[in-house]
């Protein structure tokens, strides 16, 4: 697998992470509300964080791009900085299929940038080379944000794995969403 290439849409530019992103990837990792809705329990340290920013665009069977803001002045992008990753991982050559996650940073949430970040990642997994047939997500009960906007792209609920997240005292589900190529394509 060779690194991400660089995706343009409109509000969005996505490019390979870098090194340079580690402290934005732990702000991200300090947020409770992201830690929540993902159902991340994991600790990582400062040090894994660095390791990853610094390794994860070569690794194989997946691409992580940061979300930066789409602006350009005079042809260059007004800002390069990271606002959010998005992921396609667990990519399977044979089945034509591959998982998506994504998250922003808190203040740049609602803005649009994510329904955007989604559809150029699923333009570049469907139609841009990858040829992809399949994309797949997970997303919590607790998370009608992140669902309204999965659903309104097209994707759609396969089921739901019934209480498999801790949430507090209680529980969440944890609902399994897909799309495929031609769902895609009819979409747009
Ligand atoms: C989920 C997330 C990636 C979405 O990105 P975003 O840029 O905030 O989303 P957008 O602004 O592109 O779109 C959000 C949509 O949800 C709608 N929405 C907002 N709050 C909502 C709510 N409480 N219930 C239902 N829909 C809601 C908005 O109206 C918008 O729809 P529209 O485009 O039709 O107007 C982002 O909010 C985030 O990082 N959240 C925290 C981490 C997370 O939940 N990650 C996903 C895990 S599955």
């Amino acid at each position: 697998m060779t690194r991400g290439p660089v995706v343009h849409g409109e509000m969005v530019r996505l490019r390979p992470i870098e090194e340079r992103d580690a402290d934005r990837l732990w702000e991200s990792l300090q947020d409770p509300e992201a830690m929540r809705l993902t159902g991340t329990t994991a600790d990582f340290t400062r040090e894994q964080v660095e390791e990853w920013a610094r390794t994860v665009a070569d690794r194989p069977g997946r691409y992580d791009w940061a979300i930066t803001a789409g602006a350009v002045r005079d042809g260059q992008p007004v800002s390069d900085e990271l606002i959010g990753e998005i992921v396609l991982n667990e990519i399977d050559e044979h089945a034509r299929s591959a998982n998506l996650r994504l998250v922003l940073l808190p203040n740049y949430r609602g803005r649009g940038y994510g329904r955007e970040a989604i559809y150029e990642v699923l333009r570049f997994a469907f139609d841009g080379g990858l040829e992809l047939h399949r994309v797949s997500l997970d997303v919590l009960s607790i998370n009608p944000r992140a669902r309204m906007l999965y659903e309104s792209l097209g994707f759609r609920e396969e089921g739901r794995l019934r209480d498999a997240f801790r949430d507090g005292d209680g529980w969440a589900d944890a609902v399994v969403m897909s799309i495929l190529e031609d769902e895609f394509r009819a979409g747009t």
